[in-house]
């Protein structure tokens, strides 16, 4: 599965969010290390707090389905479901889910106008809480 795959899958997500507050669609799709996707949307709620992000949505579909081990994701969204030209960062509650299933070294791939901007997990949380830490 290359990254420019992982992304076209997020994209095909995006067409599933349930966003009728912000507009805002997002897709995510997560490559296990068996090589296996799990895709996921964002789903909002009218309690604003209940909403979950396309990020949570993958994972938690997949650990879900038993799967534990993770090598990837490609994340994109934009207003009413046309693609941002801008890169899609994870928020900082869905890069905390990620520390607990990933390791630093997981790749998070952002398209954006110019092709896919990629960040290892540990570029974007750095001196993280892990599940080491309480160890
Ligand atoms: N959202 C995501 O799905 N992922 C992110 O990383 C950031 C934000 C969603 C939540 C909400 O439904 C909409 O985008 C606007 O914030």
């Amino acid at each position: 599965m290359t990254k420019e795959e992982l992304v076209k899958a997020a994209v095909g997500a995006m067409a599933k969010a349930y966003a009728p507050y912000s507009g805002f669609q997002v897709g995510a799709a997560l490559l296990c290390e068996d090589g296996t996707v799990y895709t996921g949307c964002n789903i909002e709620n009218a309690g604003f707090s209940a909403t979950v992000c396309a990020e949570r949505t993958a994972f938690f579909k997949a650990v879900s389905d038993g799967k534990m081990h993770f090598s990837a994701i490609a994340i994109c969204g934009g207003k009413n479901g046309i693609l941002s030209g801008d890169i899609l960062p994870p928020c900082g509650i869905c890069r905390q889910v990620m520390r607990e299933f990933c390791s630093d070294d997981f790749l998070i791939h952002m398209p954006y106008d110019q092709g896919i901007k990629t960040h290892t997990l540990a570029e974007l949380l750095p001196l993280s809480f892990a599940p080491e830490s309480i160890r």
